[in-house]
């Protein structure tokens, strides 16, 4: 229950009229500052002073909703691109309104966006499926990473990967829509993933169970000889919009547990660090007398973070130092340490997050069984390196920095810290799980300013702009997995809640809750809303999505036809407000029927839908926007076709029918 009642109402009554003044006087405000004279904001302030009473607002309350509110019309002045979670998609959300804006589908099918429907979109998802023809239809989507230029955000892709099947997709951010799922076939789990190199050269992806790599069969007991890691670096390529696999490499790994991974910037650009858990090597067996994985992997009180060199393995793979795994090609381990690429350094048990701070010289890590965040700098890590100054080699070999030599210093900052996010005043601001809250603290100095609680179990954070060179502050939005208490009920399952929190007031102040009906949303990056370009309608008519240019069968208004040939029979058509042309298909039953379907429209906002009965026929067509439907016409009878969007007034009317002849 609220507990303000008429105590706050009261005081609120006077501050509110105070407040209705001096805007009035400011002259700011929706009703502007002439018409307003004080006698008119005063009573204003008293109509809403009654309303804070019979909604038990605070002062509190109505400052937070000033500070979100925005009204029908005014766009917000951020994005948050957030993970999807098991949905296998990822969700687009204003900043500082979260209104949910897009669920753009990727790895999962998306009726409304008929994607995974037509068959560019089916092909799309089925793309990764080859690997053992077993269709995927689930993702777990954890991290998504904005493309970058000289480390800021360049608004032009977003990457995601799906931890559960090793997978990543390429999201081109002209249209919000899905235009590559790659799935390297070497590792069976990834985690530290998607990660891009300052300038996208590449976009990392890192094992999160250790497996034999290539996915053969190898009994577990030999999990210290034959388990592995490996990262994975996909060269990206701006021009073509694809992940080139022939032109990736991969650096194999010991079978720890690598976590969390980010890539160096500015001072640390060529590098990139990757976190790890379990580098006891445990692999559970409980019920045949070993520890339970959970225990077994919590025995060190140091992980590794592994630092790693990607320029020097750039050269290693042009000199041909690779083998060749999945067709992929991979530096194997014991070159990787003889090449000088891959060093570990010790870190606090059990860490999750390694976030590389704006100036590119910071790297922070929080140890989720610690209660502390670790600053590490690049400048005492290469001394150590270039110095060999080792404190000893890991069972495979590679080399143990310091721990001593190359941390800054460390900030006490709560129970369980994971992941560290930066504004433009030199803050740091860490989540803490088992205190469910957010700690803000000095990177300079290390000194912990400031903590808020969040509700509950939160996991990662976002701030505006927050992976970059230059953050831009001011808003914190933080992930939380458990909500508890803060929806009214809706069964056992949950909404999760993502609750935003402005970081410029001192304590720093809760904002909104936004239930999130997508679980588990991992992480999200924020970006600057002025810097994504986004189209409004596919240009020149007759554009397929997936390659951005005109389909060989784009259909011209006028030019609609049906023609049969020896694969079946081809439909010409198009669809602007009110009609599909044509709109009766005549076929005859075990007919392959090839719909070609453009949307003549050059309106935005003009989609129109197209669905049949029975035969799973459901496409989306943006304006201009060509779809290609194939479909085996499997049994006979009359199956109406219908536009799904209003559309217009005679939406209802766009329809038609598809006529199957019965074959006797
Ligand atoms: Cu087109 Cu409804």
């Amino acid at each position: 229950m609220h507990e303000s009642g008429s105590r706050h109402g009261r005081r609120s009554a006077a501050w509110l009229a105070a407040t209705a003044l001096a805007l009035g006087a400011a002259g700011c405000g929706p009703q502007g500052g002439q018409e307003l004279q004080p006698s008119g904001a005063a009573q204003n302030g008293a109509a809403t002073a009654e309303l804070m009473k019979q909604r038990g607002l605070t002062e509190s309350d109505v400052v937070a909703a000033l500070k979100t509110y925005t009204p029908t019309g005014v766009h917000d002045p951020y994005y948050i691109f957030a993970s999807g979670g098991h949905s296998g998609q990822v969700i687009v959300i204003g900043l500082p309104s979260m209104r949910i804006l897009k669920v753009i589908a990727v790895f999962t099918p998306e009726p409304w966006q008929g994607y995974g429907y037509g068959d560019q979109t089916e092909a799309m998802i089925g793309s990764s499926d080859q690997e053992n023809g077993i269709p995927l239809r689930w993702a777990d989507v954890h991290h998504p990473a904005l493309s970058e230029l000289a480390g800021d955000y360049d608004g032009k892709f977003l990457f995601v990967n799906d931890k559960a099947n090793a997978r990543l997709a390429v999201i081109d951010l002209e249209d919000f829509t899905t235009i590559q799922i790659v799935r390297g076939g070497l590792i069976k789990s990834d985690h530290g993933a998607t990660f891009v190199t300052p300038n996208t050269e590449y976009v990392i992806e890192t094992s999160q169970y250790a497996a034999p790599l290539g996915g053969t069969y190898v009994p577990i007991e030999q999990y210290n000889e034959k388990y592995r890691g490996a990262t994975i670096l996909w060269k990206f390529d701006r021009e073509k919009r694809r992940l080139v696999k022939e032109e990736s490499f991969a650096i194999e790994l010991p079978p720890y547990g690598q976590d969390l991974a980010d890539a160096g910037k500015l001072a640390s650009d060529g590098f990139f660090f990757i976190n790890s858990f379990n580098t006891e090597r445990a692999w559970g067996g409980s019920s045949e007398g070993n520890p339970p994985l959970e225990s077994g992997a919590s025995q060190n009180d140091m992980d590794f973070l592994h630092v790693i060199d990607w320029k020097k393995a750039e050269q290693v793979v042009a000199a041909g130092k690779t083998e060749t795994i999945a067709g992929m090609r991979v530096i194997p381990l014991e070159t990787a340490v003889a090449e000088g690429i891959l060093h570990l350094i010790p870190e606090p048990k059990s860490p999750h997050g390694v976030d590389v701070a704006p100036n590119g010289r910071d790297i922070v890590v929080a140890g989720k069984l610690d209660t502390h965040a670790t600053v590490y700098t690049i400048e005492k890590i290469q001394a150590a390196i270039a110095a060999k100054k080792y404190a000893g080699k890991d069972d495979y070999g590679v080399p143990i920095l310091p721990f001593e030599d190359t941390i800054r210093g460390q900030v006490e900052i709560g129970l369980g810290p994971l992941h560290t996010q930066y504004d433009d005043k030199g803050n740091a601001y860490t989540s803490i799980f088992l205190e469910s809250a957010v700690a803000k603290w000095n990177l300079a100095d290390l000194k912990l300013i400031s903590k808020i609680p969040v509700h509950y179990n939160v996991g990662h954070i976002t701030t505006p702009e927050g992976d970059t060179v230059s953050p831009d502050g001011g808003y914190l939005v933080a992930m939380n997995k458990w909500a508890i208490d803060r929806f009214q009920d809706v069964g056992p399952l949950l909404p999760q809640n993502f609750q935003l929190i402005d970081t410029t007031s001192e304590p720093m102040q809760l904002l909104y809750d936004l239930p999130i009906p997508n679980g588990e949303p991992h992480y999200s990056q924020t970006i600057k809303a002025d810097k994504v370009k986004a189209i409004s309608v596919y240009s020149p008519i007759g554009t397929d999505p997936a390659t951005r240019s005109v389909s060989p069968n784009a259909v011209e208004a006028g030019k609609e036809r049906i023609e049969r040939r020896a694969d079946g029979v081809h439909v010409f058509m198009t669809a602007v407000r009110s009609h599909f042309v044509p709109d009766v298909i005549r076929v005859r039953e075990g007919d392959t029927v090839h719909i070609h379907l453009t949307n003549t429209e050059q309106a935005k906002d003009a989609t129109h839908g197209f669905a049949i009965a029975d035969f799973n026929v459901n496409v989306s067509i943006e304006p201009g926007e060509h779809s290609e439907i194939t479909f085996v016409a499997s049994k006979p009878g009359v199956f109406p076709l219908y536009c799904t969007e209003f559309c217009s007034a005679l939406h209802l009317e766009m329809a038609g029918y598809l006529l199957v002849e019965p074959k006797s």
